[in-house]
């Protein structure tokens, strides 16, 4: 493949403006607010950022109004979402920027230095704050041009994100990039989609070397994560903030167990104990008194 090869560009732009999906944050021109749907689309599903955007953008108009708030505040009004270290890197980002005067920096290497921007984050904001002809690559493109580009076994496989940051770079279009990657992403999300891709309605079906040819994958492919009692621990943390967003006062260690694990015992202590100091590293919680166990108190940072 070549660049700017008009067997891939065509079809695809085509298809964009016929069915691309209407999303707030396309065409904006503040950055603060292509910032924020970045974040929050980072591990997070469009269909639910979709309901939480606006709610947080009422509460936070500005990135100055973010930067202002205590860390606490944020992290309750990114209630719902998930992954709520991301509000306390975006709490920290904003101030970082306003101390900046929200000069948001034009190269890969500056963002990257940045709270909560990675990869992926940094040259979604180089295409769509500044413009720049870069690729981006999130886990729906990296899908798609897998398949595209290379016979695909069965629907669980994908190449590696090195292979494909390289390939979305060699077929990047010369002109309107920002559409581009936004069109690639609502292939993947749509029509490309990890269990059932729909490949009669691909605008790609044309060159893909996966076209109806890879096997379905069964649902238990997934890479298991850590938990206990088939939970993942990523759930028990989420219960973990959720429960201190309630009782601004905190929870004694045993009671929070209670009211994340209605099994909890004494025996579970060293497991809770383990998951309050991953969110005291992300600085979402705060352990107040006495570091033995158990007699210590937690709250919300
Ligand atoms: N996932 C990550 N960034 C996105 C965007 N800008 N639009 C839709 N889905 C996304």
């Amino acid at each position: 493949m070549r660049r700017n090869d008009r067997r891939i560009i065509s079809p695809v732009r085509r298809w964009y403006r016929r069915y691309g999906r209407s999303l707030p944050w396309r065409g904006e021109s503040d950055p603060y607010r292509i910032i924020l749907s970045e974040i929050m689309l980072q591990q997070t599903q469009v269909s639910r950022v979709l309901g939480h955007y606006p709610r947080f953008l009422r509460r936070f108009p500005s990135m100055p109004s973010l930067a202002r708030a205590r860390q606490r505040d944020v992290v309750l009004a990114w209630r719902g979402m998930g992954y709520n270290n991301r509000a306390v890197r975006l709490h920290a980002l904003a101030s970082v920027l306003v101390g900046r005067e929200m000069r948001i920096p034009s190269d890969a290497a500056s963002l990257l230095e940045l709270p909560g921007i990675g990869r992926y984050t940094a040259h979604a904001i180089l295409s769509s704050v500044h413009g720049l002809p870069v690729p981006v690559v999130d886990v729906n493109i990296r899908r798609l041009l897998s398949r595209v580009f290379w016979r695909m076994p069965s629907t669980a496989d994908m190449r590696s994100e090195p292979e494909i940051w390289r390939t979305a770079a060699s077929i990047l279009p010369r002109r309107g990039v920002y559409d581009w990657n936004q069109a690639l992403m609502d292939i993947g999300a749509t029509i490309c989609t990890a269990r059932l891709p729909c490949c009669s309605r691909c605008p790609l079906g044309g060159i893909c070397a996966s076209r109806k040819r890879m096997t379905q994958a069964g649902r238990g492919t997934r890479k298991s994560e850590p938990g206990v009692h088939g939970v993942p621990n990523r759930i028990y943390r989420g219960r973990i903030v959720e429960a201190l967003r309630r009782k601004e006062a905190g929870f004694r260690a045993e009671a929070l167990g209670r009211v994340i694990h209605p099994d909890f015992t004494p025996h579970d202590i060293p497991w809770l104990k383990s998951l309050l100091e991953a969110l005291e590293r992300d600085g979402l919680v705060r352990i107040t008194r006495g570091r033995t166990l158990p007699d210590f108190r937690v709250v919300l940072a």
